[in-house]
């Protein structure tokens, strides 16, 4: 799937102040593309109207399939999938139940959904951590475990907020390797993020730092 914003500027109800103007973009499947700008900026809000869960004030977020044609807002807010910093669904349960989850969601049978979240997790390097309880993985680990859920899902678009923010520069980029894994699938991934080894990493940037 695709996302663009056409000239889409947005203010929280009540607040006098524009917090961006005329922001443009597009965010092709099989990209991962960065958000950046200082805090405050925005990074968070525009994934929010990426994803369909805000309205912009003016101008359009819209998202189209495979054959460009327009997707209907709640078909959007579906197709979406969130990394945030702590977005675990089952703490208390182990890794694979936690990715085998969007398999099955899918339709998989239990034998399939079994076998690609076991193959998937030792692609994202927690081979043999299968039966851990999620909870007590470290910070770097449990993004991981997030991000392989988000690849086994039918979501097409993966909107992660600030996916690194606690990591130090070996597991961010594990968790780089796995958001690019999850781009070359052929979903759109989009990062909002400060990290400079994530923005690099990324096909492309939006600064919002110049959308005021
Ligand atoms: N629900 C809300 N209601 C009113 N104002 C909000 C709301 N959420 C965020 N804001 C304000 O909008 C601005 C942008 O917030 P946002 O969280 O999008 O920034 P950000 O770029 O993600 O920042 P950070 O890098 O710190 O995560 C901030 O000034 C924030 O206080
Ligand atoms: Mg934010």
């Amino acid at each position: 799937m695709r996302l663009t914003a056409g000239n889409v500027g947005f203010s929280y109800p009540g607040s006098r102040e524009r917090l961006f103007i005329g922001v443009e973009g597009t965010w092709p499947s099989g990209t991962m593309s960065a958000l950046m700008g200082p805090s405050g900026s925005g990074k968070s809000t525009l994934l929010d109207l990426l994803g369909g869960l805000r309205q912009p004030d003016e101008g359009a977020v819209t998202c189209y399939d495979g054959d460009e044609r327009v997707v209907a807002p709640a078909l959007h807010r579906q197709a979406c999938t969130w990394v945030l910093q702590s977005n675990i669904v089952l703490a208390q349960r182990t890794v694979i139940d936690n990715v085998m989850i969007s398999a099955l969601v899918a339709g998989e049978t239990p034998a399939k959904a079994r076998h690609e979240a076991h193959e998937t997790l030792a692609r994202f390097g927690l081979g043999g951590r299968e039966e851990r309880v999620v909870n007590s993985l470290s910070g770097g680990e449990q993004q991981r475990v997030t991000i392989a859920r988000c690849l086994l899902s039918p979501a097409e678009i993966v909107l992660a907020d600030e996916p690194t923010g606690n990591l130090d520069a070996r597991n961010t980029s594990l968790v780089i390797d796995c958001l690019r894994i999850a781009a070359t699938a052929g979903k759109t991934v989009i990062v909002a993020t400060h990290d400079h080894a994530v923005m690099a990493a990324c096909d492309r940037a939006l600064d919002l730092s110049e959308a005021r």
